[in-house]
């Protein structure tokens, strides 16, 4: 019989797309919480569900880290928000199991402030799902889809960013719901 996937959820601050998998628990087992910040709002989230949560420090042993995922069963690696770059023999060790989020419709916007740099310049919102591999925010798209805009006036930017997030949630319950 296959083995259900087991996850950690890696963080740097607010974890509303960590919130999903909390939610989820029925379908899905998240391991590990992991943060870049020892500051981030989700990892309260995590702890009040009783989930085991770590910050790592500064500058980050990856070898060590993937011998920890290793120890704590970990199969499968979902960026949600994770805002350090991750070296290639990582990434390596990980493909095909490790997942992004990333609010725009790659190809197009990869890296930082995304979503801010595609409405500045009045292009396609939207979200994008897709496998890690060593160049930043260019792997393997798994689920994408974009914002609808059905009204004549244009969104604001709270708007925008507030239906992005909902599509961001969409999308992880996709993952959890279809590769677990
Ligand atoms: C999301 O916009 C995600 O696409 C990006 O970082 C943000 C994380 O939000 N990579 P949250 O911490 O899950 O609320």
């Amino acid at each position: 019989m296959r083995r259900p996937p087991r996850w950690a959820i890696l963080i740097s601050g607010r974890g509303s797309n960590l919130q999903v998998w909390l939610d989820h628990a029925e379908f899905v087992d998240v391991g590990w919480v992991v943060s870049s910040k020892a500051t981030a709002p989700g990892l309260l989230k995590a702890k009040r569900r009783g989930i085991q949560t770590t910050v790592l420090p500064l500058l980050i042993d990856w070898s060590k880290f993937h011998l920890e995922l290793k120890k704590r069963n970990i199969t499968h690696l979902m960026l949600a928000g994770f805002m350090k770059l991750i070296p290639t023999d990582f990434v390596n060790q990980w493909r095909g199991r490790i997942l992004n989020i990333h609010p725009s419709l790659l190809p197009a916007f990869p890296g930082l402030h995304a979503l801010q740099r595609c409405f500045a310049e009045g292009a396609p919102v939207g979200v994008t799902l897709h496998h890690v591999v060593p160049e930043m925010d260019a792997g393997p798209i798994i689920f994408q889809k974009a914002l609808q805009q059905k009204t004549s006036v244009p969104w604001s930017w709270p708007q925008v960013q507030r239906r992005t997030t909902l599509i961001e949630h969409r999308l992880m319950r996709e993952v959890v719901l279809k590769w677990n």
